[in-house]
């Protein structure tokens, strides 16, 4: 007889995430290894910068809080009230760019709210970002976005114990695996201090997880303080004042919603994933997908074929600029381009829009679809003025007729396909796209694409029909 043993989700749970700990917990070398690396480099910082410019250590390594193998370090320059935004960011790029000594060394230029300096100190391997900041003691100071990162190191090693900050980690870990980790516009996920925040509010990873697979409103309100912060404002009027249904109030800033870039894409499928998870917990779902050339070389055929689709790209040169940059203005063409293909009459399922090698490109999968002509909806017939200029503008008509009390034109359509109306995107690029986009070299293809190309689409489209 077989023994039955019996295990509650919770207990499965509560191994699986033992494991996983032990894999993305920096290790005790690499703990010392990063405090080692930060006083080299606030001791070479403290040699450039005036002694009333405070160096300070933020992000997740100053919070303990960091993933194995990501202790990127996160340095600000905090200079004092009164400091003018041009002065602090030209003298926060001049004093980033002075630790770069070495022939080896180098850095580059990274945007936030202004831009700061990224450097990489080959002969230390050393990775460092130097924010400058003005230094602010509490939320109302604050003259820039960045102010506020010092106040959140400061919450959140006050707020969570060691047990916290690893379920912190263990929801960064889940989140990346699931493509719902980070602020950037691309992914519109979660950001470090989000998840840092949500720990702050439930206590585990398991809390966080039971909360977001039960929601039951597309309106959710964190609240900055729990213990004792009544609101002050009704919900339609939070949602009012933060423009959103998810908020979670800055526990350091009542005027600002952390959760402010997460999109309604992330949410839901941040609800369903927690749900899946819950109901059939498995060390292979916390993973999530598990990518292979290979199999994303089969994965686009295979979904080509099966679905049906068609799946045209657009492929244009970028400048050398920052992706934070450049992907909302690849975005902003996709859509138009949306918008021209639907009021053409075709219909778009889906886009997505990736950057690779200086190289932007937008997908769009569509249905295919062939037309000679479509119907086009006039306005009622008790209105004969607009009736009768309605008839003289459409006087390459097949026809008129009457559906219930409007008049519509049977018209020859502009493109017959989507390919050709991609064409006459192409020759009048310039209305589609941002003007520092390059065009001289853009190009359209359907179904098949190099083999770079395809394992990016594949990627992306894998991603996107994933839970
Ligand atoms: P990071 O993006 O480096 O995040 O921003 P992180 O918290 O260190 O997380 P990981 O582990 O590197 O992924 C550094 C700090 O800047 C502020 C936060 O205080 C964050 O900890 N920040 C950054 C925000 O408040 N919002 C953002 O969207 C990004
Ligand atoms: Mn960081």
């Amino acid at each position: 007889m077989c023994e039955m043993i019996y295990m509650s989700n919770e207990t499965v749970i509560n191994k699986i995430l033992n494991h996983v700990l032990k894999e993305i917990k920096p290790s005790d070398k690499e703990y010392k290894d990063t405090i080692l690396k930060i006083n080299l480099i606030i001791s070479s910082l403290k040699e450039i910068v005036p002694k009333d410019v405070e160096i300070k250590v933020t992000g997740s390594v100053s919070r303990g809080t960091n993933l194995k193998g990501n202790s990127d370090i996160d340095i600000f320059l905090l200079f004092k009230t009164g400091t003018t935004k041009d002065y602090l960011e030209k003298m926060g790029l001049k004093y980033g760019k002075a630790l770069v000594k070495n022939k080896s060394d180098s850095y580059s230029i990274k945007y936030a709210e202004h831009p700061y300096v990224r450097v990489f100190l080959k002969s230390l391997n050393i990775k460092a970002d130097i924010v400058p900041a003005l230094k602010i003691e509490n939320a109302e100071q604050l003259a820039t976005a960045v102010d506020r990162t010092p106040l959140h190191t400061i919450f959140i090693n006050e707020k969570l114990n060691e047990k916290q900050k690893d379920q912190v980690r263990l929801l960064k870990y889940f989140l990346k695996n699931h493509s719902l980790y980070g602020a950037e516009t691309k992914t519109s996920g979660f950001s470090g201090y989000l998840c840092e925040v949500l720990i702050y509010h439930f206590g585990t990873f398991l809390n966080v997880l039971r909360w977001s697979s039960n929601l039951s409103n597309n309106v959710v309100i964190l609240l900055n303080n729990k213990e004792d912060d009544k609101a002050t404002l009704s919900e339609n009027e939070l949602i009012k004042k933060f423009n959103s249904e998810f908020i979670v109030v800055d526990p350091i800033d009542k005027n600002r919603n952390v959760a402010a870039v997460l999109s309604k894409e992330s949410i839901s499928r941040f609800i369903v994933v927690s749900r899946k998870f819950l109901e059939a917990p498995s060390l292979d779902y916390f993973y999530g997908l598990k990518y292979s050339n290979a199999k994303l070389k089969n994965y686009l055929k295979t979904f080509i074929e099966k679905s049906g689709l068609d799946i045209f790209s657009l492929t244009v040169n970028l400048p050398d600029k920052s992706e934070e940059i450049l992907w909302p203005q690849l975005k902003k063409s996709s859509t138009i381009i949306e918008e021209h293909l639907k009021k053409n009459e075709f219909d778009i399922y889906l886009s997505l829009q990736f950057i690779s090698d200086k190289k932007g490109v937008i997908v769009l999968l569509a249905p295919k679809q062939e037309k000679r002509t479509r119907m086009f909806k006039g306005p009622g017939v008790i209105n004969k003025k607009g009736t009768e200029q309605f008839m003289s503008s459409h006087s390459k008509t097949l026809g008129f007729t009457f559906l219930d009390s409007r008049i519509y034109s049977l018209d020859y359509v502009y493109y017959k396909n989507i390919s050709e109306a991609l064409s006459s995107i192409k020759k009048n690029r310039q209305l589609y796209f941002h003007k520092d986009i390059n065009l001289s070299n853009i190009k359209i293809s359907k179904n098949k694409f190099s083999s770079k190309i395809t394992n990016e689409i594949a990627y992306e489209l894998m991603k996107k029909f994933y839970i």
